[in-house]
């Protein structure tokens, strides 16, 4: 017998079958009941880290059995990448490998297009494409997601918008992140906009996800202060969002709280220094980390007024994240306060005795200097928009019918959401 095994058994003589258990609480989370009890968590995507991987992409596929017997490939991509050195970088990593780079596609806009799907969809056809390279930021990760399934099953990307239409698996995308927020690179979905038709296209699907994410803090270092904070906070709100989402669910939590410390502790640190190689690298992590979080527990309130202020005013995702971050946590406070207490403790707060309702709102305050800390401006009047009626009524329009609204956790009316609004323009109460 096991000493694990004999000690369950001291135990039992000990305590007794018939009396009830002792049970211990937690101290991160109240025991509270499931929030859901049908769970189908997905995160498939398989998760390559390391300083310096980009310079084995060869080896890194060949050792996969599903990959290893394919030989081309097309790297998509974007100009600003392309300029700074990227195909160079991708062609040396596939020195000494069967690998043959057949084909660059550095066409895709700041903001991917129905149009730049169909160009990239067509590249990667007349090229016989096997594996797609996907190196960017969510909009080139967005694009080749969408081109794999043009390419692969034909017709148009609006053929394909909703969930669960793409018909089955695509050519592999291999996504190699450049940004630390989207999460695009293990996710199952890709957001492309069609600017004649001034819409958005949303595709979720389990054939969506990149058959693996190669994360390479090296890619990183050249990216600005700014977006370095800006998508930094974009995780930093998929991870919050997840953790309170009505979908919810203890998997994505536990991902979700731990990328939320790994940020908390590194993205200033980020910031501040990109030759900070363990602080950049723990941000590339916990990015995909809150990506997976989100995939599986959806998102909330922050995200569907940033997507409606970025939209509409065409400021940057992360950035609208940021701002809107501390309002909206401020405005689900007293639905979840348990879970805003455990947040409060991941964001490096001290509990020093105070209970779950007074201690909440301390997320609020760490997320508040997290931002201060990283130059990001307190309210959307700080990035020159009005708080007038107009505007407000605007984003509150759009906000109202964005999707992510439905898994925030305090369900919300159109006058909860336009005081919100107004509070994130203005930061008046
Ligand atoms: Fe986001």
């Amino acid at each position: 017998m096991s000493p694990f095994v004999a000690g369950v058994d001291a135990d039992v003589r000990t305590t007794g079958r018939e009396s009830e258990p002792e049970v211990f609480m937690g101290q991160i989370l109240d025991n509270e009941p499931l929030s859901r009890t049908d769970i189908a968590f997905q995160a498939p995507t398989q998760i390559k880290f390391g300083v310096g991987k980009l310079a084995n992409l060869g080896e890194e596929l060949q050792i996969e059995d599903d990959l290893g017997d394919l030989a081309r490939v097309v790297l998509i991509t974007d100009a600003a990448l392309a300029g700074l050195g990227i195909v160079d970088r991708i062609r040396s990593g596939f020195h000494g490998s069967h690998y043959d780079l057949v084909g660059v596609f550095d066409d895709v806009p700041s903001d991917s297009d129905v149009r730049a799907v169909d160009a990239a969809a067509a590249f990667v056809s007349e090229n016989n494409a096997e594996i797609i390279l996907a190196a960017g930021g969510g909009s080139v990760m967005d694009t080749a997601k969408a081109a794999a399934v043009v390419a692969t099953h034909g017709g148009r990307v609006s053929d394909y918008e909703g969930l669960y239409i793409v018909p089955g698996p695509c050519i592999p995308i291999v996504a190699i992140p450049t940004t630390c927020g989207t999460g695009s690179e293990v996710s199952g979905g890709a957001v492309i906009k069609d600017h004649d038709a001034r819409t958005k296209v949303i595709l979720g699907s389990p054939y969506l996800f990149p058959r693996m994410a190669l994360l390479d803090p090296e890619l990183l270092r050249s990216l600005p202060a700014h977006l370095v904070a800006y998508t930094g906070m974009d995780a930093m709100t998929h991870a919050i969002e997840a953790f309170v989402s009505t979908d919810r669910e203890p998997i994505s939590e536990a991902i979700a709280l731990r990328a939320v410390e790994m940020l908390a502790d590194n993205l200033p640190l980020a910031v501040a220094d990109r030759g900070n190689t363990d602080a950049l690298s723990k941000v590339q992590i916990a990015a995909s980390m809150g990506g997976i979080a989100f995939t599986n527990a959806v998102l909330g309130a922050t995200h569907a007024i940033a997507h409606s202020i970025g939209s509409l005013h065409g400021l940057h995702h992360g950035l609208c994240n940021a701002v809107a971050l501390p309002y909206v946590m401020e405005y689900n406070l007293r639905t979840c306060p348990a879970r805003f207490a455990a947040l409060a403790l991941a964001l490096g707060a001290e509990r020093a005795g105070r209970t779950d309702a007074e201690f909440a709102s301390e997320a609020v305050e760490r997320v508040r200097s997290l931002n201060a800390s990283i130059g990001i401006p307190g309210t959307f009047e700080g990035l020159g928009l009005e708080g007038d009626d107009a505007t407000v009524g605007d984003i509150t329009d759009a906000a109202m019918n964005d999707p992510c609204l439905a898994f925030n956790p305090r369900p919300s009316e159109y006058a909860d959401i336009e005081i919100l609004v107004r509070r994130c323009v203005t930061g008046a109460s």
